[in-house]
């Protein structure tokens, strides 16, 4: 049964995920970089799963979605036609005190410092997020470039190309997954606010007139992948639409999670108007209208956007599996001690399956028997340790089923296939094996 976790739920997933080897600061032997991190073996593996859950969802199952890979560092003009060198950054303010540098939106009270209390703060002033890098030899303002700060501008400037290339026909969508960089000042929350990170987003071209219908399609397609495919509850998600729109959307809502430290955005659904594509057009002097064959009007499409960050969905979701129970234990003088399970859905564990031998002797029989597996499942080959521990180990990286190659394997050409939910066991014949782990992880 579960229990409360006592203590800062935050802090315990931190410390679960370096231990573990899921997120990590990065440059650690350095002290650490603020605001990058690097995905351990299980940390990828779990990003590579969810990455391909979204481009499964939102490309692979539609007709009328295709996908883009394009470079993250484009014509500077972009960034200028999209407003982001312009308008892209935050009002800050610093204390004349203790040096601290705010974000004005995040005061409670934006005329005293929340790290020591001074009122002797600077005018607010305007901090634009774009990373500068350059381009060629010649280290100058013409050789300037930036690194994209979000990764859906490359879709507009390709919008031609891809539209002539598949055939497609509006309404349809692009998609892309890839990094984007931002100069947060203030990086928190282990991932959630970091200065490079994943975004997919799926840019979606349509008339003006059917446009508010799409967005009010995309905004319930997105909630359902939150509750289908990774199982959040009701009570974990929440819409919140934006107060304040951009100057060029005609509606956006964010998806919010229940984070341990408050609700927070993980995805946005913007309307995005034909802002993009007509500033494109207007700086490129490049055509980005349309022509329908239907009715013979030519018109700039509007966009309809679903944005999320890889990194935060991530954060949701170890958040969302993070549990602890009271679980038998063979420590000395304890019947039970708190067991630390990370439930991830079996579709998206990091490891799937867990081969552990019952003893050293047992290796050979134990990883043929993880080749065949291996064809099918995310495996892992576990021999360290007692079984105990290693079932532990397998609850904390969230594996939900553990096969057990034992002495009576050998006659009775089964295995004990133990459940991290329930930590029941049971005996399965290796013949059955695949038929009874799809049916568990898949449900086939
Ligand atoms: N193209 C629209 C766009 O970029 P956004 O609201 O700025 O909109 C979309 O970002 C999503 O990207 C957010 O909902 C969040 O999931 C993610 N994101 C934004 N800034 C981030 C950051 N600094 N660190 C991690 N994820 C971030």
């Amino acid at each position: 049964m579960d229990i409360q976790v006592k203590g800062d739920l935050m802090e315990k997933l931190v410390s679960l995920c370096k231990r573990r080897g899921f997120v990590f600061q990065s440059s650690e032997i350095y002290g650490g970089f603020n605001g990058f991190w690097d995905y351990g073996p299980y940390g990828i593996a779990l990003k590579k799963v969810v990455e391909q859950l979204w481009w499964n969802e939102m490309v692979e199952k539609r007709n009328n979605v295709v996908g883009l890979d394009s470079s993250i560092i484009c014509h500077p003009k972009v960034w200028k036609a999209s407003g982001h060198v312009d308008r892209f950054a935050d009002i800050m303010c610093d204390c004349k005190d203790c040096k601290t540098r705010h974000r004005v939106d995040q005061m409670p009270d934006p005329s005293v410092c929340t790290n020591c209390g001074s009122k002797n703060l600077t005018e607010p002033r305007e901090f634009n997020l774009m990373m500068k890098t350059y381009v060629g030899p010649v280290f100058d303002e013409d050789h300037k470039a930036y690194l994209r700060a979000e990764s859906c501008q490359p879709i507009f400037l390709d919008f031609n190309l891809i539209r002539i290339a598949t055939r497609q026909q509006l309404p349809f969508g692009i998609a892309q997954v890839g990094k984007a960089f931002r100069n947060e000042i203030t990086p928190r929350m282990f991932t959630f606010r970091s200065r490079e990170f994943t975004q997919m987003e799926m840019e979606f071209f349509c008339s003006e007139e059917d446009a508010m219908q799409w967005y009010e399609f995309w905004r319930m397609e997105r909630y359902n992948f939150y509750k289908n495919c990774l199982g959040f509850a009701d009570e974990e998600i929440q819409f919140a639409p934006h107060d304040k729109l951009a100057h060029y959307a005609k509606a956006a809502v964010d998806v919010e999670y229940k984070f341990p430290f408050g609700w927070g955005e993980l995805e946005g659904i913007h309307h995005r108007s034909q802002w993009d594509l007509s500033r494109h057009q207007e700086f490129s002097d490049e055509d980005m209208t349309y022509l329908d064959q239907a009715t013979g009007k030519r018109f700039t499409p509007t966009v309809v956007e679903t944005s999320v960050g890889l990194d935060r969905m991530i954060l949701a979701i170890l958040c969302h599996a993070y549990r602890e129970d009271k679980a038998p234990t063979q420590k000395e003088g304890m019947d039970e001690d708190i067991r630390v399970v990370l439930g991830f859905p079996a579709r998206i564990a990091p490891v799937q399956v867990a081969v552990l031998p019952l003893s050293k002797k047992l290796n050979e029989k134990a990883a043929e028997l993880q080749d065949k597996l291996r064809h099918f499942y995310r495996t892992e080959f576990d021999v360290t340790g007692n079984i105990g521990k290693r079932y532990r180990r397998q609850d904390e990286i969230g594996t939900p089923y553990c096969v057990t190659v034992d002495f009576d394997t050998e006659n009775d050409n089964a295995v004990t296939v133990r459940e991290r939910d329930t930590m029941e066991q049971e005996r399965v014949s290796i013949d059955n094996l695949k038929a009874y782990l799809d049916n568990k992880i898949y449900g086939w």
